[in-house]
């Protein structure tokens, strides 16, 4: 069967400045930095983001080595903590300038399109220990300044910005359930900062349209569909909460500019709600995105709780809880994490239905494997990840029905180009479609670099699955 895409469908992958760059000559480090300061052994193998992929050194061959494979278009985002030297004058880094200056530059010599995200969890740290981070509004401030030096440096080469990378992920890891700094728990912190990041996410959307640039600004989600058991009321309820907290939380404000009554009710009854203001309001009302990243990964499975909730604060789980589907297929390289490709069908059905079919790409597909699994170059002197070309075709051939049927989708990014550094799980999943050696930083090609040379080639693929 031939699988084709649209003409001028963006091809490519991403990454985010602080899992690639390198903390090479950074004023200010983050909460990445700071946390693993100060417990290490949180983070697989204790890996800490100083050196990663080095791209601050390595941008050049970088691009080359993304022209090699067919990518016409990168995601990377700025690190606050880099460009902005002072973060209470914002003088910026004029090294920092010049960097990503020329990392901007030697993308587009090489004909790929640089999508620049403004944040991707990476919270200067001080920001976090003078304010708390997007707890306070001063730092909602900051970062609308921030986003508008931004836009006047490089908006004349960018044409299209994200202003967050999901943004449920920071509350869900910072302040719910301890896998990101500040590792609180506390609910009411949890809805104040997606509060605040939402209003920051707006005030930065603002910012973009008064610098006049001529391109787009929208924003990456990760929107995880809910999938539940059988069709018992109850379950399809607990289905309704997940994707109520997880999916329309962000994407309700940030597409359509109003927050779901339903999650205010939940929300103001658990007295969790912060203060608002009116002029808040409109704000978040009035700043239209042009486009959306959409992430997705694995499908979330839940039904009505058949346990007590037991835990001594407030989360979503006490509307719903995970469930294993045991017919289901699960990738053995990621914890056994569940194989959805109509997933995708679905986001993008949902999109055009319920979202007015705005404007998106598939911004993160990944398929993880451990470095053991990859196995060691091979005689034609490539890596055989065949089992992650495999699945990334399944998920596209869904993606190509939903396009067939009027799906708004303009681009697909696999996650990642390099292997890259994430988060607490360091360097424990690979996703690159180059192997980055640890001890020496080379690159290595897989063959889904090859791959996706002939998919870009071709704009679609015979799938033979
Ligand atoms: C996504 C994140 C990205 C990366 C991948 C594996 O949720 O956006 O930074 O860590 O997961």
């Amino acid at each position: 069967m031939k699988v084709t895409f649209p003409e001028g469908f963006l091809w490519g992958a991403a990454t985010s400045g602080i899992q690639s760059e390198g903390g090479f000559e950074k004023s200010n480090p983050s909460i990445w930095e700071l946390w693993y300061d100060k417990e290490p052994e949180r983070f697989y193998q204790q890996i800490p983001c100083d050196v990663v992929c080095d791209t601050y050194h390595r941008y050049e061959e970088d691009a080359r080595l993304m022209a090699e494979i067919g990518m016409n278009s990168f995601r990377t985002s700025i690190q606050w903590g880099r460009l902005i030297k002072n973060l209470e004058t914002n003088e910026v880094d004029e090294k920092a300038v010049e960097f990503y200056n020329n990392y901007i530059d030697a993308l587009l010599d090489q004909g790929v399109e640089p999508i620049l995200g403004l944040y991707h969890f990476d919270m200067p740290a001080v920001l976090q220990e003078t304010y708390g981070g997007f707890e306070s509004k001063e730092v909602v401030e900051k970062f609308a300044q921030y986003a508008k030096i931004c836009f006047e440096l490089f908006g004349d080469r960018v044409k299209k910005w994200s202003t967050f990378n999901e943004p449920i992920v920071p509350v869900e890891g910072g302040y719910l359930y301890d896998f990101h700094y500040p590792n609180k728990k506390d609910a009411r912190l949890a809805v104040l900062v997606s509060y605040n990041t939402i209003l920051a996410h707006a005030k930065a959307v603002h910012a973009y349209r008064e610098v006049g640039c001529s391109g787009e600004i929208g924003v990456v989600l990760n929107l995880t569909p809910s999938y539940t058991c059988d069709d018992q009321p109850q379950n399809k309820l607990a289905a309704y909460y997940a994707d109520l907290f997880f999916n329309r939380s962000f994407l309700d404000p940030m597409v359509k500019g109003e927050f779901p009554q339903d999650l205010v009710d939940i929300l103001k009854a658990a007295n969790v709600l912060p203060t608002t203001t009116a002029e808040e309001m409109t704000t978040i009302k009035t700043a239209t995105i042009d486009f959306m990243g959409v992430n997705y990964y694995v499908p979330r499975r839940v039904r009505a709780r058949t346990t007590v909730y037991d835990l001594d604060y407030f989360t979503p789980e006490m509307f719903f809880e995970y469930y294993i589907e045991e017919n289901a297929r699960f990738n053995p390289f990621r914890d056994n994490n569940e194989i959805k490709p109509v997933a995708i069908y679905d986001i993008a059905q949902n999109i055009k239905e319920n979202y007015g079919n705005i404007k998106w790409y598939l911004s993160e597909i990944g398929i993880a494997m451990d470095v053991v699994s990859e196995g060691a170059v091979q005689a034609d002197g490539l890596i055989d990840d065949s089992f992650r070309i495999a699945l990334l075709e399944e998920h596209l051939v869904e993606l190509s029905k939903a396009i067939s049927e009027g799906a708004n989708c303009f681009g697909v990014h696999n996650w990642t180009f390099i292997d890259c550094w994430s988060w607490i799980n360091s360097f424990k999943r690979r996703y690159g479609f180059y192997r980055l050696d640890l001890e020496t930083q080379e690159r290595q090609m897989k063959k889904s670099g090859v791959w996706h040379r002939e998919l870009a080639k071709n704009n679609g693929f015979i799938y033979e699955g």
